[in-house]
């Protein structure tokens, strides 16, 4: 019997292609560039499967130009690239990444808050540029990340991460969430919950950890930037549109807080020219970036559709009810 076709957006890692190869026919986009959505709808015709990146939309325009799709697999745990209404309503499949980037990207996150605290930014830039005169008392002079008190916003499995490295650094820790932690939780993490607007009034650094939904689309605007101490800083590795940018630019400007690290942007890979100041770290959307991490992301999505064509349930669904309907 031949196998089922699939279509993977890049060329991913060995331990990836390995996996898929045994059980599909894959084609894999191996240029530089991502793929044009006219290439992509093309080579989607007569292709049953889908691994995509976050770049890669999942629409309802593209799931029609693949009408023998089965499933669309992302390499990512966040998918608001993909429209899951519309893979439900064609019968696709769509699967996430969950669970194995959680710790690098509290890694990242914790990066940058100790980068953009410590200048690290233009200290680097002072090293490389010839001109440093040595040693100075109040040169790049930051602020400590010990002893401080971090604010997660979004307390899911990277935010509780984000949370756990803490405690070396003899932090207080305050957290806030649609669904608050179970005592037990609290307790291990040594966290305490907090509404929205005490946290945002407490917290020396705002660490960001929620997914992009139209209720968090826009939840960092200029009245929570009011609430923040003017010494405080924004740590962003979540999704950009959920901090209204043009808002961050002018709470950076009008010193209403003190510095930002970011990985994400509203609309990549464009990035706001206000943000690009000594005050805030700009990384491109690099938090799961480690070898390790991004090889396991790849095997997931891998797995999920060799699962599916398998007949077995892929174990990322983000649909389940597609199955349960068939
Ligand atoms: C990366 O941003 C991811 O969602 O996995």
């Amino acid at each position: 019997m031949a196998k089922p076709r699939v279509f993977v957006t890049h060329p991913l890692f060995e331990p990836a292609r390995e996996i898929l190869n045994e059980g599909c026919e894959a084609e894999y986009w191996a240029q530089p560039d991502r793929p044009p959505r006219p290439e992509l709808m093309q080579r989607l015709k007569d292709k049953e499967g889908l691994i995509c990146l976050l770049t890669e939309r999942v629409s309802e325009e593209l799931l029609r130009a693949a009408p023998k799709l089965r499933i669309a697999a992302n390499v990512a745990v966040g998918f608001d690239n993909i429209d899951v209404v519309a893979c439900t309503k064609r019968g696709v499949v769509a699967t996430n990444t969950p669970g194995v980037l959680d710790e690098t990207t509290a890694d990242f996150a914790w990066t940058l808050m100790m980068a953009v605290a410590r200048r690290l930014g233009e200290g680097e830039a002072l090293a490389r540029s010839g001109i440093w005169q040595g040693w100075d008392l109040d040169q790049l002079v930051g602020t400590d990340v010990w002893g401080k008190t971090l604010g997660i916003v979004g307390f899911g499995r990277i935010g509780r991460a984000m949370a756990r490295r803490a405690s070396g650094f003899q932090m207080k820790v305050i957290y806030t969430d649609a669904v608050r932690a179970l005592v037990e939780v609290e307790k291990e993490l040594k966290a305490e919950f907090r509404e929205m607007n005490a946290l945002l009034a407490e917290s020396d650094f705002v660490s960001v950890h929620v997914p992009l939904l139209p209720e968090t689309r826009g939840l960092f605007d200029a009245p929570k930037f009011y609430r923040m101490k003017p010494t405080a800083f924004l740590i962003n590795t979540s999704r950009g549109p959920v901090v209204d940018e043009a808002a961050l630019v002018a709470a950076l400007e009008e010193k209403k807080i003190a510095g930002a690290g970011l990985d994400v942007y509203e609309n990549e890979p464009f990035i706001h020219s206000g943000l690009k100041r000594a005050n805030v770290v700009l990384a491109p959307h690099l938090a799961s970036a480690s070898l390790e991490t991004r090889t396991k992301m790849a095997c997931m999505a891998a797995q999920n559709v060799v699962a599916l064509f398998r007949g077995q349930r892929p174990p990322n669904m983000l649909n389940p009810e597609v199955l349960e309907a068939s």
